[in-house]
């Protein structure tokens, strides 16, 4: 089996990191699996949607993703722009490489683009075509200004296979008419690559790079953590405009009074809070690498700016937070397994399964509801559940081997249809 799989943009990495490693996996053990005797060979396209070093390259090198083969150089537009850019560089790489099938994963602009591009391509006047793969399919906040619920709707409305992380979007699927037999349930590849770096992110040195490990006799590690809040905003329906961003900064001003705020700024946020004169409220206290941040001032009501960060570093970062704050989809996923408060700063979640069995809460967007939103959250007795069901380490592992198994099926059902009695007898006349 041959498969492109497809990543653009920053949530897509560790997504995709462990279907990559599943499939070299799968290739070592293939001789177990009857279903698939065959290797499965793999060309990974990286669209270019996110090209900086620390929205891309960093996230390769910490979640070990071989290079890609094919990089598309798409860069940043307008929702447009940059959907057809991806359309038109990605066609000529499929009609070349034939794949049997196309994986897709999450809702980003470079999801729909590809998913189109393959949905629409013919191989043979057979009118033949690669299976597409939609992983994470079925989410839905139902707030169709969000870029990404139109390319979740989309894309899952163009799939073949739908793998879904929570039983919600299943039901989403049945809503919208999905088959049942393209829809499977076998959990977030994203908790997949958490799971499998959660040690190595113990490794990180981004608590002491910021100053966040208390002045203690305590050795290295053993030094406590001081009580911190971890902050990411980048949805345009919350920094691009003036007046929302002022009301979620003013939301955060009594968390501010209490602990320590970091927060990495996500190139988008930065280009705002330049142009909205924002500087001054955030009043940076240190940046990556500078330091002890509690070394001068009250730092009671201190916010520490960063670059945007590495996969490693954030992840320490958000298992010794004492609350998370994001407007991020997968962040509530993440910290829902380990166990960290955290407060959305949206009207919505298509992951409802981080608020019903997780440590989400919904906050709005209003000074008023997130700054009630911290409060409940920061008074609430933390009692850490049962992950959701198949968010286990294995959900990569599940969609190789059903990758595999259907392709099997697929190529079984050709080569029966192709010696059928009549085409035998026709054969023979
Ligand atoms: C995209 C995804 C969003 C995801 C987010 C994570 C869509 C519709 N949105 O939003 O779902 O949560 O990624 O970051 O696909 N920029 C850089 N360097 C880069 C990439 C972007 O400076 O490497 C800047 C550019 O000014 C660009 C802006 O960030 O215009 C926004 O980037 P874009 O890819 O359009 O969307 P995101 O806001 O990152």
């Amino acid at each position: 089996m041959n498969a492109l799989i497809v990543v653009g943009a920053r949530p897509n990495f560790m997504k995709a990191a462990p279907i990559i490693a599943a499939i070299h996996q799968h290739n070592q053990r293939m001789e177990h699996y009857p279903g698939s005797r065959e290797p499965i060979l793999y060309l990974l396209v990286h669209t270019g949607q996110h090209y900086d070093d620390l929205m891309s390259g960093t996230f390769f090198r910490d979640l070990k993703i071989p290079m890609p083969d094919v990089h598309l150089g798409v860069g940043s537009g307008s929702h447009a722009a940059q959907t057809a850019e991806v359309m038109k560089k990605f066609e000529p790489v499929l009609l070349k490489q034939k794949p049997d099938v196309v994986v897709l994963v999450g809702d980003v602009n470079s999801t729909l683009a590809c998913a189109l591009v393959t949905a629409k391509v013919s191989f043979d006047s057979a009118g033949s075509r690669p299976l597409i793969a939609h992983v994470e399919a079925g989410l839905r906040s139902f707030d169709r200004s969000m870029p990404e619920e139109i390319n979740r709707i989309l894309t899952d409305h163009v799939s073949d296979l739908l793998f879904v992380t929570e039983q919600s979007a299943v039901r989403n699927l049945r809503k919208e008419g999905a088959r049942p037999d393209k829809i499977r349930f076998v959990g977030n590849t994203m908790i997949d690559s958490l799971l499998a770096f959660k040690d190595k992110a113990e490794q990180s040195t981004i608590l002491e790079e910021l100053g966040l490990r208390l002045q203690t006799w305590a050795t290295h590690r053993d030094k406590p953590v001081t009580r911190y809040a971890l902050l990411t905003l980048h949805r345009p329906a919350n920094v691009d405009n003036r007046d929302v961003f002022q009301n979620i900064l003013a939301g955060l001003e009594e968390l501010r009074t209490e602990c320590l705020v970091v927060f990495p700024v996500h190139p988008r946020t930065r280009e705002r809070i330049r142009e909205f004169g924002f500087e001054s409220r955030l009043k940076p206290a240190a940046r990556k690498g500078n330091g002890d941040a509690r070394s001068s001032g009250n730092y009671r009501d201190r916010i520490i700016l960063t670059d945007p960060l590495g996969y490693l570093d954030f992840l320490c970062l958000m298992k010794h937070a004492t609350l998370v704050v994001t407007d991020s989809g997968g962040i509530q996923e993440e910290t829902t397994i380990l166990g960290t408060l955290c407060v959305t700063v949206r009207e919505n979640t298509e992951r409802p399964i981080t608020v019903e069995s997780g440590t989400n809460t919904i906050a709005g967007t209003k000074t008023e509801t997130i700054r009630d939103a911290i409060r409940r959250q920061l008074g609430r007795e933390m009692k850490v559940g049962a992950p959701p069901q198949y968010w286990d380490g294995q959900a990569a592992k599940r969609i190789i081997d059903t990758l595999a198994r259907t392709h099997y099926e697929r190529a079984s059902s050709r080569r029966c249809l192709a010696y059928t009695p009549e085409s035998t007898a026709m054969g023979k006349n």
